[in-house]
């Protein structure tokens, strides 16, 4: 009896380090309702984002040595939790932790796979704020998208491209790496001289010291973690202000500088063309990055400052230009809803053309509509991509903004227009659905929609002409 009850006893000391274990994810079922979801709940990308809290704010400061592409990395996020938390994740990818406090206190943590989860020495009490530190080093490279582009900290020849749609944040700064949380940011970038680091919303200082320079940028409007960049390289820097009082910042690769000179001398005229269409401009700041990235392939909304990789036409600066509204303030909520950006985007260049002594929207629309029904651009339906392989593929550009073109056809431009700017007024800075776009729709216009969005988003071929 006796040495049994002693072997009970060794049992339950010998169990503590397995219950700390399980309170570290290690295993075993963690109290219900105080671990936070290790994703945000996107079928596109499960473990992008998390649950129990959301980021108000983000502090990065990173060195980065562009010789031995080693960085030095620390990120302080100042976060709400929505439930009580003894243990939570962020979204990392490579990269090496060194250290995690939250609330100054160091917590324990470990690595598993993308997700570094985190377990507080304290729990953490619904509905408080608390602060998360960690820091972090290695060197950092892209992860390769379901579509095959890379994505996130791409090196470059002269620095890094630094592009995280849909999921590269995460290979740069630990993060809440969904759409669905919208963050301030603070960046402290430290380059070698001579190097200019570029991210969002306005330059607050440039200092050089002992052959480094820091550049300190912040971004205030509430942004997707996919849309911060801290692109690195040689650049020329061109600083303006706009009649409406936009600061402009564009750094532009010396190789891309000729041909990047006249479109982005457009770059106030087309935010002032595009502001009479959609609204203000969300934003006090603007500019571009242009690159010289031939490995990258695409180009990114990156919020205040699209990033290019390489001189853009001024019919990609009206793309990416056009997402600040759509895209940018207004966020997805869940991946599938991609249209909301990449329709929105593509039509503007058709819109741009109309007003531009181009092609009309109906002449474009015409002619995307006359490609044969086993064409790719029919493949499958914009509102419904089914995938996280064809988010960027062509039907939800093209005939995303073939949707919005029939939508235009049905209420008419004045409604049309109005209903533009509503979805970017009523959303701005904050999410939208595809179920609330065509609601307002209807609302604005007063029309029944259902069949037309159905049809056009949602059927599996190529629909009948209207
Ligand atoms: N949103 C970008 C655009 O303006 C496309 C980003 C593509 N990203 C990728 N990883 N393939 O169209
Ligand atoms: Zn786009």
């Amino acid at each position: 009896m006796r040495r049994s009850t002693t072997l009970r006893r060794r049992a339950v000391l010998a169990a503590v380090p397995v219950a700390a274990a399980a309170l570290l994810g290690a295993g075993g079922p963690a109290a219900p309702g105080t671990v936070g979801a290790p994703g945000a709940g996107d079928p596109y990308f499960p473990l992008s984002g998390n649950g129990g809290y959301h980021v108000r704010h983000y502090d990065l400061s990173l060195r980065y040595d562009t010789g031995s592409r080693h960085l030095d990395g620390t990120a302080v996020l100042s976060a709400d939790a929505t439930q009580p938390l003894t243990r939570f994740d962020l979204d990392l990818e490579g990269m090496s932790v060194t250290g995690v406090t939250v609330e100054r206190t160091p917590a324990a943590f470990r690595r598993e796979g993308q997700e570094l989860v985190v377990t507080p020495r304290h729990a953490v009490r619904a509905g408080h704020p608390f602060r998360i530190a960690v820091a972090y080093q290695g060197t950092p490279g892209p992860v390769t998208d379901p579509d095959g582009s890379p994505d996130g900290w791409i090196p470059t020849d002269d620095g890094a491209f630094v592009a995280g749609e849909p999921q590269g944040a995460m290979t740069w700064f630990p993060a809440d790496a969904h759409p669905k949380d919208k963050s301030s940011y603070d960046f402290t970038l430290t380059v070698p001289q001579g190097r200019t680091a570029v991210a969002n919303g306005v330059l607050l200082s440039q200092r050089t010291a002992h052959g480094w320079t820091t550049f300190r940028w912040r971004e205030s409007r509430p942004m997707a973690a996919y849309l911060a960049t801290a692109t690195i390289g040689t650049f020329q820097v061109q600083r303006s202000t706009t009649p409406d009082g936009i600061q402009v910042y564009n750094a532009v690769d010396p190789r891309e500088a000729r041909a990047a000179a006249p479109v982005l001398k457009q770059l106030p005229s087309v935010l002032a063309w595009e502001s009479k269409l959609f609204g203000p401009y969300p934003y006090r700041a603007a500019g571009a990055i242009v690159d010289h990235a031939p490995n990258v392939g695409y180009e990114l909304e990156t919020q205040t400052r699209p990033l290019y990789d390489s001189a853009p036409d001024l019919r990609t600066l009206v793309h990416e230009s056009a997402h600040q509204w759509f895209g940018d303030s207004v966020s997805l909520t869940a991946w599938k809803d991609i249209w909301l950006n990449e329709g929105f985007a593509t039509y503007a260049e058709w819109l741009y053309a109309e007003q531009h002594g181009g092609d009309s929207a109906q002449k474009t629309f015409d002619a995307l509509y006359a490609t044969p029904a086993d064409n790719a651009m029919w493949a499958y339906p914009p509102g419904d991509p089914g995938n996280d392989r064809n988010i960027f593929g062509t039907p939800v550009y093209t005939r995303g903004a073939m949707t919005l073109h029939e939508l235009r056809r049905a209420v008419g431009d004045r409604d049309f227009f109005r209903i533009l700017r509503a979805w970017a007024a009523d959303h701005r800075d904050g999410h939208g659905t595809t179920a609330q776009f065509t609601k307002l729709a209807e609302q604005v216009s007063g029309k029944r929609l259902d069949t037309l969005f159905h049809t056009w988003l949602f059927t599996k071929t190529k629909p009948n002409s209207a």
